[in-house]
């Protein structure tokens, strides 16, 4: 059977310059160490226009430089209702996030996850906001495990 030609992700949280960016980078990298960079297609935006226009913020990349993860240079972009019917996977940070997507759009409600959802341990539980935390070993640490998870789930529902 003919198969789609690519799968699309994306990642979103509020301000989409520190944990949303983050998510898509290591995804990014553990779907080309797969060798899957030309099936899986992966980005990020957010809910809010707060940092519209601005990089990932440097915190973010500091970790992303200690542990080895390749980015590239990027604009933080608020998601359009329009934006949702593109998007195979529609994965949140929190709750919040949930709640913005919902508002942003009332249709494909049924794309949009919990990050944290996909794992039994972890299910309902937030990424907490480094913004305010200003922990982003923390959010690194959440992300790395359960983007694995992610990306064999994905692997597995498209029988890639
Ligand atoms: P993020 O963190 O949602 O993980 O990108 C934030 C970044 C900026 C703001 C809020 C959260 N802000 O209010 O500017």
């Amino acid at each position: 059977m003919a198969r789609k030609k690519s799968i699309e992700v994306v990642f979103v949280c509020l301000g989409n310059i520190c944990r949303s960016p983050m998510a898509e980078f290591i995804f990014k990298d553990k779907v080309s160490k797969k060798g899957l960079t030309n099936i899986i297609k992966v980005t990020s935006l957010g809910t809010s226009s707060y940092e519209s226009g601005n990089d990932t913020y440097y915190l973010t990349k500091e970790i992303l430089d200690k542990y080895n993860v390749p980015y590239k240079k990027r604009s933080s972009t608020k998601i359009k209702a329009d934006d949702f019917s593109k998007y195979d996977y529609i994965i949140a940070m929190d709750h919040d996030n949930i709640y913005s997507l919902k508002r942003i759009s009332n249709k494909y409600h049924n794309k949009i996850n919990l990050l944290l959802d996909i794992n039994e341990d972890t299910k309902g539980m937030i990424i907490p906001d480094p913004w305010y935390t200003r922990n982003f070993e923390e959010t690194y640490s959440l992300l790395n495990s359960s983007l694995d998870m992610w990306l064999e789930k994905i692997i597995k529902d498209n029988e890639l």
